[in-house]
């Protein structure tokens, strides 16, 4: 139940102007749905398309009683529709990292520089490659700040690791360029941005390798999944072998083993024929589930942006924002604390167990410094390793803990994230806005 009041409507009454979180009425009493964007849109096209494997006894990509060619159909129209050279379908973002790494042949002796805010996969990609981390600042794009980048680069440094985080890239193509200038790999993790671009250029196709996940809270989902783009031929080769068994195959999908120059350790992170036929779906409709989230983003965005207090994310092409996720900046840490406790009094969240009105504290491992293998530095195995391998000397001063990345710290404190879900209503639209008003009315003030 909503209580009708639009945005532009002053909140005059004393009823009204009752925070629900001190006994006030509520703006609404129903949730809002869940923050999962791809998942709502899952219907008789997957449907479709996950039958037909069945129906044809065939969920391996490479062969089978009748192979239904789904990844690779997959892959052709994500290269025709983001304008990539080469695609692969691969089990998880979290492999495709993996694989990105090793493709660079990235390992003991190089470190690569990461945001401090980011995901856990993306600091475990480069440990379990033998490398080390670098951590880098954000800047009020909530992505690498240049400038930090720019002072952080030294002798050791092989690869930038740029997260798009929260649906949209910030400073990309300056990031590009420095990484050019300082002869840098650039991997840009899309994980949370698929569909998105900057001034016409879809990401991933900013850097020398591009990954995504089509895990249940991103974009577009098939529960697991993954993909890897790239540009370059010979990458490609090293990324195909690497994502299987560290083999090439041949034309009747065997594994080849006799060519010299490529042969490697896989990890076994193929896409199956079944998670092809749900993706291949859920891109055809992944710019209908952006363009929902964008412009209910953007118009609950501009309907507050003047509010004193409210601080925005700056996202340099709006254009090319995919919109999952409002991120926004309170006074303190005290104030982003209490405006996110009153938003949820006011109804302003998802059901039980989603994180759609969370304060950046509750962000968990987004936070380098709430990466406990990080900030620890934890080992897969008995000798420490990486951390001790004897060519990562270098890195026995880094420091992982709270305190290490200002920028980060600050808006890890007084930040706020409220999740746009691909379904929102017009109500759900005008009752986060009423909601809003009313909570900044009465504690920004
Ligand atoms: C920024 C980022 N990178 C990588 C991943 C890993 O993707 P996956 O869960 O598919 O392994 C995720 C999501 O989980 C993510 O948000």
């Amino acid at each position: 139940m909503a209580i009708s009041m639009t945005a532009d409507q002053p909140i005059n009454s004393e009823i009204d102007t009752r925070l629900a979180i001190d006994g006030g009425q509520p703006v609404r009493t129903t949730p809002l749905p869940w923050e999962l964007p791809g998942a709502y849109w899952i219907g008789e096209e997957e449907r479709e398309l996950v039958n037909r494997v069945i129906s044809a006894r065939s969920p391996f990509r490479y062969y089978g009683l009748d192979p239904q060619k789904m990844v690779d159909t997959f892959e052709n129209e994500w290269c025709q529709v983001y304008g990539h050279r080469h695609a692969l379908g691969v089990s998880s973002g979290t492999a495709a990292l993996t694989i990105a790494m090793s493709a660079l042949n990235i390992g003991p002796g190089d470190e690569v520089l990461v945001p401090g805010y980011l995901w856990v996969s993306c600091v475990s990609a480069v440990v379990r490659t033998g490398a080390i981390p670098k951590l880098i600042d954000i800047d009020d794009t909530f992505c690498i700040d240049p400038e930090d980048l720019k002072r952080k680069i030294g002798p050791q440094s092989r690869a930038v690791l740029c997260v798009h985080m929260s649906g949209a890239p910030g400073n990309i193509a300056e990031i590009a360029a420095i990484c050019r200038e300082h002869k840098l790999f650039l991997v840009e993790d899309c994980a949370q941005a698929a569909g998105a671009s900057q001034n016409g250029r879809a990401v991933g196709r900013f850097g020398d390798i591009g990954i995504f996940s089509f895990q249940l809270n991103k974009n577009m989902t098939s529960g697991d999944g993954g993909l890897i783009v790239c540009e370059n031929d010979a990458l490609f080769r090293r990324i195909v072998a690497l994502h299987d068994l560290g083999y090439p195959r041949n034309e009747a999908g065997r594994l080849d083993t006799t060519v010299e120059d490529c042969q490697l350790w896989g990890i076994g992170a193929r896409m199956s024929e079944l998670t092809g036929a749900m993706v291949l779906a859920q891109m055809r409709k992944l710019p209908k589930i952006t363009h929902a989230m964008r412009s209910a983003k953007w118009k609950i965005r501009n309907a507050l942006k003047d509010i004193p207090g409210l601080g925005w994310r700056h996202i340099p092409d709006p254009a090319g924002d995919t919109g999952p996720a409002l991120l926004m900046t309170l006074p303190d840490e005290a104030t982003a604390r209490r405006f996110i406790d009153a938003l949820k009094a006011e109804g302003i969240a998802g059901p039980e167990g989603s994180l759609a009105c969370i304060t950046m504290r509750e962000w968990g491992m987004h936070w380098y410094s709430n990466i406990p293998s990080l900030v620890h530095r934890r080992s897969n195995s008995r000798d420490g390793y990486p951390w001790t391998h004897p060519q990562n000397a270098f890195a026995a001063g880094y420091d992982y803990r709270h305190g290490a990345l200002a920028k980060c710290d600050e808006f890890h404190a007084r930040g706020a994230l409220l999740a746009i879900a691909s379904t929102l209503t017009d109500q759900d639209v005008d009752d986060i806005i009423t909601a809003a008003r009313k909570v900044a009315n009465s504690i920004l003030r």
